[in-house]
Parts: structure tokens; C-alpha cells; sequence
């Protein structure tokens, strides 16, 4: 529990490498967790090759430094492609091309990823994940030779820290957790849970630094915008229509 509560992201590595077994336990610790059916709707690509962790940062992760400097990089993916090629050879009929399956793939990878992550912590590793592979998940497909129906779902560098960062604010309890059913937030709750968030320290700057008016803005003009979110969606999608050999459905 003290080290689920005090964890951080980690964004800056040593050179030193994570032992074979070490990378072992972990992998072994992520593929226990629970998944949709034991079907293991997911595959772990491992890149530990520092050829491939360059082309990865620089063509798909917008040169997020850690993804070239980590000792591994773990992309986790949607995988329909295993599943339906053992159904194909037992004569039952596979139908996993569709929305569903690669959401519910998808929810597969990412509980293996967050076990991956809470292993390799106990192990005294950093970790950070990647949204980037959710902008250009193509560049990620081309790079690791993802075949039909295995689409990138999130990627997580891993290695020993070399920084330790503060752990960071979240919201109060109440604003996150509720209790037998959803309470709606007034303007005033949100007053309350916000502004502890708006006065801290590192918000004061991000609002100084990227020259707007409060911290949403940084979210809605700076970090995450409308024409982004719009872009990046419809790429996206063309992905996994592509991926899924899906026709609107
Ligand atoms: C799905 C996901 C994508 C993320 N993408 C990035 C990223 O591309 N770059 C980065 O530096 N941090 C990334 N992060 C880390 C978050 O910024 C971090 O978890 C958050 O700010 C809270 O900080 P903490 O993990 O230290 O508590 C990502 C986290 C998640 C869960």
C-alpha cells in the first residue's frame, strides 16, 4: 500500500540495465492478470533495441527523450490477430473484427499494463506511460510489424530512476469516488476541489509559462486541444478501421 501511495511517473533513466530476470517476473506478473474470457485479447511488444527504441521516439512518440534513453520500452497491444487465427484452424467461425472486441481488447492490455507497471515498482524500477502511441499508432504498427487486428494501445518505458520527482496532486476523495450512485458536482464543489489544484505552485506556472489565464486554458488551448483531439481522433479511427478490416460497422 505505502508504495501504491507514494508512486510517481518517472521521466528520466540510468543507463543501468533490468536484468533478464527481472524483465521476466514482470512480464510473468502482468500476463496473470485477469482478462475478457482467458481469451488474452493482448500481445506485449518488448523493444529493448536502441535502433528501434530511436525510430519509436522520434517517429511515434513526438521525441519524448525516455522513450530512446529507457532500458525497455513495452508497447501493449489490442491483439484479435492470435485469437482468431486459433479459431480459424478449429473450425469456429471467429467474429472479433468489430468495435467490441477491441475494446474489450483493449481493456485487456491496459490491466496488464498497470500490472506490469505496479510489478516493475515493486522491483524498485521507474516507469511512465505513453499517450503518444494513441496519436500515431500507425508509425508504431510500420515500426514493430503489427499484423492485422493487433493495434497499439498504450506504451509504457521502463527503467531505474535517476530523478525523484514529487508525488503529484490529485483531487480529493469525494470528487472522484462515489457511492452507490453518481453524485452530480454543483459549481461550488468544483470551486472546492479545483482551486487547491489552481494554486499550487506548478500550475502558477504552467499558466505563466504558456501565457494564458488560468489552468483549463493550458488543458483547452495548450495541452489538449478541440482541433487536436478532432485530428488525432480521426486518425486514429482510419487506424482501426484499417486494422480491424472493419466497414463502419
Ligand atoms: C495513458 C497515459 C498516458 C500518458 N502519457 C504520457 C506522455 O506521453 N508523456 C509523459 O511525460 N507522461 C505521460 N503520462 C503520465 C501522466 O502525465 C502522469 O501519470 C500524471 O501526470 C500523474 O503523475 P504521476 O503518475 O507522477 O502521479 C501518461 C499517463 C497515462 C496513464
Amino acid at each position: 500500500m505505502d508504495s501504491l501511495y507514494h508512486r510517481k511517473s518517472i521521466r528520466k533513466y540510468k543507463d543501468t540495465p533490468i536484468s533478464n530476470k527481472d524483465l521476466e517476473s514482470i512480464l510473468e506478473a502482468a500476463v496473470r492478470a485477469s482478462n475478457t474470457g482467458n481469451m488474452q485479447l493482448y500481445s506485449i511488444v518488448v523493444t529493448t533495441d536502441a535502433g528501434i527504441k530511436q525510430q519509436l521516439c522520434e517517429q511515434a512518440h513526438f521525441n519524448q527523450s525516455m522513450v530512446a534513453k529507457a532500458p525497455v520500452v513495452l508497447t501493449f497491444c489490442a491483439d484479435l490477430h492470435r485469437f482468431t487465427q486459433w479459431c480459424s484452424m478449429r473450425n469456429a467461425e471467429p467474429g472479433f473484427d468489430n468495435f467490441l472486441s477491441f475494446f474489450t481488447a483493449t481493456i485487456d492490455a491496459v490491466i496488464a499494463a498497470q500490472t506490469a507497471c505496479v510489478a516493475a515498482e515493486s522491483l524498485g524500477l521507474g516507469i511512465c506511460y505513453l499517450g503518444t502511441t494513441n496519436y500515431n499508432a500507425q508509425n508504431i504498427i510500420d515500426i514493430l510489424q503489427l499484423p492485422p487486428l493487433v493495434i497499439p494501445v498504450t506504451t509504457v518505458v521502463v527503467g531505474y530512476p535517476d530523478e525523484s520527482p514529487d508525488v503529484t496532486h490529485r483531487l480529493p476523495m469525494e470528487a472522484v469516488v462515489h457511492y452507490q450512485t453518481y453524485t452530480m458536482p454543483n459549481n461550488q464543489t468544483i470551486e472546492q476541489w479545483y482551486t487547491p489544484k489552481e494554486q499550487l505552485e506548478e500550475s502558477v506556472r504552467f499558466v505563466a509559462e504558456n501565457n494564458v489565464q488560468n489552468l483549463a486554458q493550458v488543458f483547452t488551448q495548450k495541452r489538449y486541444t478541440t482541433q487536436n483531439n478532432k485530428v488525432f481522433s480521426q486518425k486514429l479511427l482510419e487506424v482501426l478501421y484499417k486494422q480491424l478490416c472493419m466497414n463502419n460497422q
